[in-house]
């Protein structure tokens, strides 16, 4: 049975726990939903020389890639500095583009801040005019 957003919200909870965040101390974690119902997650892992930080989605694309998946439905994004969410934490520019590769318009974006406290966007709602291999 596929998780509900509730779960996934929780589920992207516990990957935040596990962020990697000693300079910015933002915590993010994220949960990814492949169309066959699995679930990668991901968190954000900082470095002392800044530039190879990789953020919490795509942890979680990248793990899901390398493991032969494709497809994805949705992803729930959550953060907070101190790993205290007290609101949405969006994706970044960077990591936009990255779930572009891989997901269509309708790819369902969900920014939590509680169980029952949590934003729907789409892909096309968060990259517009967006640059795909549809344009090459
Ligand atoms: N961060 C993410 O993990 N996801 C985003 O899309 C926004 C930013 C992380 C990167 C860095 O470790 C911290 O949040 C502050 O920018």
């Amino acid at each position: 049975m596929s998780m509900t957003d509730s779960q996934l919200f929780n589920t992207a909870c516990d990957a935040m726990k596990k962020a990697y965040a000693p300079y910015s101390e933002c915590y993010v974690g994220a949960a990814l939903v492949c169309d066959d119902g699995s679930v990668y997650t991901g968190c954000n892992i900082e470095n002392a020389a800044f530039t190879p930080g990789i953020c919490a989605e795509r942890t979680a694309i990248s793990k899901a890639v390398s493991e032969g998946k494709r497809r994805f439905t949705k992803i729930m994004v959550v953060g907070g500095k101190d790993g205290v969410i007290k609101g949405t934490f969006p994706p970044c520019g960077v990591c936009r583009q990255v779930l572009r590769e891989f997901c269509d318009d309708d790819f369902e974006v969900m920014f939590g801040v509680s169980e029952d406290n949590i934003e729907h966007h789409t892909m096309k709602e968060i990259l517009p005019f967006s640059f795909s291999s549809k344009d090459m």
